[in-house]
């Protein structure tokens, strides 16, 4: 049994996480770390890691990047895998995640669903065989809740589809001009929209769409438990999607 530490507890991940570890074999959380820690939910819960009493094998992160710093010095001080579901980092914090990952196991990926993960490999697929002569325009919808813009997982699909380094144009109002080579990323947000991602190739009278819809949070929390499951124990590096599928 893999003993978790779940870091945004009260949060809306947090909440789907717990649930779905009621009821999971082979992971069990046994406390969280919250800035606004939760009520009654069974297992204790620290406002900061300096508190955590309970034995810990794996952290799961979906808070924020403003937990990073505290919970990687905790992490490396007690050789605990850490598995990072939060998104928006800055390219500081994501060199601090790069050299942090030689002295312990870092699980990170900003989306833990199959589904996306098989949609980058079509998406890299798709730049490759379309080449030039097909614009890249990526959408992205979320809940009105989401703090970051892009989401995570559209910036790791135009990394898939950017063969050539195109630049990146995030959202086009009337000083972006007449399109470019650039890849173009738009992000949306409204309602309880758990999160969609669209890509699409527009040629000379041809359009090639690719698509993902998350219907649930519990397929991005069931993800960060397999992963959870997979980085416990294992030696220093980093880790992600593409070590567990
Ligand atoms: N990788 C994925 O597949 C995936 C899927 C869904 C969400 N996410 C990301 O996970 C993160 C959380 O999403 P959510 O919808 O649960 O958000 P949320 O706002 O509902 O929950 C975040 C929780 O983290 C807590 N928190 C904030 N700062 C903290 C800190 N410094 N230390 C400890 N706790 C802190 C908040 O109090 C809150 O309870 C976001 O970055 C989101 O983009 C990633």
């Amino acid at each position: 049994m893999v003993n978790v530490l779940i870091c945004g507890i009260g949060g809306k991940m947090g909440g789907v996480l717990l649930e779905l570890m009621h009821g999971d074999g082979n992971a069990k959380a046994v406390c969280g770390v919250d800035i606004h820690a939760p009520e009654n939910i069974g297992i204790p819960v620290y406002k900061s890691f300096g508190a955590v009493k309970e034995k810990v094998d794996v952290i799961i992160d979906f808070s924020s990047p403003a937990a990073l710093s505290d919970e990687l010095k905790w992490a490396v001080k007690n050789g605990v895998a850490v598995v990072i579901g939060s998104t928006g980092y800055s390219e500081e914090q994501l060199k601090l995640i790069d050299d942090t990952s030689k002295s312990i196991a870092i699980f990170k990926t900003a989306n833990f669903s199959l589904g996306v993960n098989l949609l980058m490999k079509l998406v890299k697929t798709s730049a490759e065989v379309l080449g030039d002569k097909f614009d890249i325009e990526i959408i992205e919808k979320h809940h009105n809740q989401k703090v970051d813009a892009p989401s995570g997982t559209a910036l790791m699909l135009a990394q898939s589809a950017n063969a050539n380094n195109k630049e990146y144009l995030y959202g086009r109002d009337k000083t972006a001009g007449k399109r470019g080579k650039e890849i173009g990323i738009h992000a949306v947000r409204g309602g309880t929209i758990v999160g969609e991602h669209e890509v699409m190739f527009a040629g000379e009278d041809e359009i090639i769409t690719l698509s993902h819809s998350a219907r649930s949070k519990k397929v991005f929390a069931a993800g960060a438990i397999k992963a959870a499951i997979f980085v416990a124990g294992k030696p220093a590096g980093k880790y992600d999607m593409q070590d567990i599928i």
